[in-house]
This record gives structure tokens, sequence and C-alpha cells, in this order.
């Protein structure tokens, strides 16, 4: 698996935030023997991910399931990349997926959970129930260094009232395992950090270039890229 082959997705037109295909590389390090079988992309925006674990990993099927992104505009994407034997373009949101029970071997979601995961409980109602035992969740998803420090003016100047959204990799272990049997929970941050927001500013896209500029007020110092690995019993 190389991430240079997919240079050509690191562009405004594909992108939706810092390089998404990197932090997916970075998630699979030490879980590409976990991703197989009937795979969700959760969150997926244009897809790239969902190309990439089609490509990258042993999964049959990937479920490429978005909110903001239309079906119809991934299935043409799906064609053009010569992938619509694997590639599943669904429109949906996480907090009522039309899937089966236990229907997925895993579930990725790359900066997207924290949108709609931190409710209280939302892990164990919504996502778990959907994997098989035995299956995986892998997570990337902006975050705090420190739990408290999305409250800042800086933070609060940039991201408004979704400063809600973001919290610390403890917060994260918690929230999603604290209370809940049958699984385990390993979380680090992203050491692709800084590299995943400078391929994201040096696209071009016009949030990209208002994002750049608050990092270089601060925001640096604050944020992280909270990486989760859940496990389910088998
Ligand atoms: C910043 S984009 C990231 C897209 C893609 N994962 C990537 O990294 O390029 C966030 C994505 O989360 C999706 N999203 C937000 N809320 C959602 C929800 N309730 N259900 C499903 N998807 C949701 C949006 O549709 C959007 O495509």
């Amino acid at each position: 698996m190389s991430i240079n082959n997919y240079k050509q997705f690191f562009t405004k037109e594909h992108l939706m935030g810092p390089n998404s295909l990197k932090l997916l590389d970075e998630l699979l390090v030490n879980a590409l023997e976990a991703v197989a079988g009937y795979t969700m992309d959760l969150g997926c925006g244009t897809g790239i991910t969902s190309l990439f674990l089609a490509r990258e990993t042993k999964a049959e099927k990937v479920f490429a399931v978005d909110l903001w992104v239309s079906a119809a505009d991934n299935w043409r994407r799906a064609q053009a990349w010569n992938a619509q034997d694997k590639l599943i373009p669904i429109h949906a949101d996480a907090n009522d997926m039309p899937f089966a029970e236990g229907f997925f071997q895993s579930i990725v979601g790359v900066d997207t959970y924290h949108y709609f995961g931190g409710k209280p409980g939302f892990f164990a109602e919504k996502i778990l129930p959907l994997l098989a035992p035995g299956g995986t969740v892998l997570l990337a998803m902006p975050g705090v260094k420190e739990e408290g420090a999305q409250y800042s003016p800086l933070m609060r100047e940039w991201a408004g009232e979704e400063v809600e959204m973001f919290h610390s990799l403890p917060w994260w272990k918690e929230t999603i395992g604290g209370n809940v049997e049958g699984i385990s929970v390993r979380g680090y941050e992203s050491a692709r950090y800084s590299e995943a927001w400078q391929d994201w500013f040096a696209s071009g896209h016009e949030y990209g270039l208002r994002d750049k500029a608050f990092m270089d007020r601060g925001l640096w110092d604050t944020l992280n890229f909270v990486m989760l690995e859940i496990h389910k019993e088998g």
C-alpha cells in the first residue's frame, strides 16, 4: 500500500478537511488485518477513503455512507474510478442507518464522528449493534490536546458553536467505552496531524485558507487528531 498512489486526490475537489487518506493510512498501520468483509466508511464525504479501503484492504464491499454528499455523486465517482463492483454509496444519517444488526465486520470514520458521536450512549446504541462479533471500528477525528481547551476565545472565533464537538483523547475513550461491556478501546494522537492539515491548506480550498489563518494564530498547540481503535469481543 502506498499513499503516494493517491496524490491525485489531495485536491480541493476531493478533500473536505485535513488529508483524510493520510489519516486513514495511519489508522491502518496497526489494524490493516481487521478491515475485512462488509465495511462501512461512515461519513465518507467524496468517497476517496472508501476507494482506499476498497483497493488497499481485505474489505469485500465498502458501504460509503454520507449525509451531506449525495449517493448519486459518489456513485458517479465510483464508476469513474472503476470501483463500482466494490463501492456502494448510501445517503443516510448516522443517527438512523438502514443496516441489519451485526452486518459489518469493520466500520471506519475519518474526520466525521465528532459531528454526531459525542452524545452519551451514541456508540453503544447506534454503532456497536451494526458490528459483527469480533469486528473493529476505526475512527480519526480532530480533537483538543487538553479537555477544556476547546472553549478558548480563539477556538470560539474559529468554530463558533461547533467547539462543542471537539474533545480530548481521554474524553473520547471514556465516552465511547466507559460503561460499555464487550469492547476494548485503544487510542492515540495522530503522528500526521501537522502533515494532514498542511495538505488541506495546500489544496487551496477556501475553508482550508481560513483554517490556516486560525492555526497560525495559535490553534496548532490546542488541537490534535484523536485516533481510536475499538474491538468488539468475538
Ligand atoms: C469534514 S467531512 C469529512 C469527509 C470525509 N470523511 C473526509 O475525511 O474527507 C465530514 C463528513 O461527515 C458527514 N456527516 C456529518 N454528520 C453526519 C451524519 N449525521 N450522518 C452521516 N454523515 C455525517 C458529512 O456528510 C461530511 O461528508
